[in-house]
């Protein structure tokens, strides 16, 4: 019974640091962004619309980047990042202001931004 529990403390262990496996395993995540989303534009949606708070962090946005402020919000999945970009989320306007702004533009900043963090 103790070993037992011993293995299972063990196997939770492995389980909560298992997130520096994320590191190990972008390329799926990337392929699918690639895939799905078009980066091209998404870049220049961001740098148009979304660099002027995630380029500096101004107003607390994660920065471009910061690998350690956009972590846990790419372990949300894109499909809550996009929504979130979209409807807006506490200081994130929504559309970053740009009411002009598609759904899927804001989707393809959105994976422009997840994609170049996940290169570094
Ligand atoms: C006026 C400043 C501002 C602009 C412009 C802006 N953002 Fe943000 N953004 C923020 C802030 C602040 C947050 C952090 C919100 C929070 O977590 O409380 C944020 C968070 C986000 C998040 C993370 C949401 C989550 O689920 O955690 C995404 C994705 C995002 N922004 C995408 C975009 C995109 C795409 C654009 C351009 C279309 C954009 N932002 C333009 C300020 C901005």
């Amino acid at each position: 019974m103790k070993t037992s529990f011993q293995v299972s403390a063990l196997v939770v262990a492995f389980f909560c640091t298992a997130p520096q496996l994320v590191n190990a395993a972008p390329e799926p995540a990337r392929a699918e962004l690639r895939a799905k989303y078009d980066l091209v534009q998404g870049k220049k949606v961001y740098e148009n619309t979304c660099a002027t708070c995630h380029s500096s962090g101004v107003m607390d946005a994660p920065v471009f980047c910061d690998i350690t402020a956009w972590k846990p919000r790419i372990a949300n999945g894109m499909e809550v990042m996009v929504k979130h970009a979209t409807e807006g989320f506490n200081n994130m306007p929504s559309k970053g202001g740009m009411e002009t702004l598609t759904v899927a533009e804001a989707g393809n900043a959105v994976a422009y931004m997840v994609d170049q963090c996940l290169t570094h």
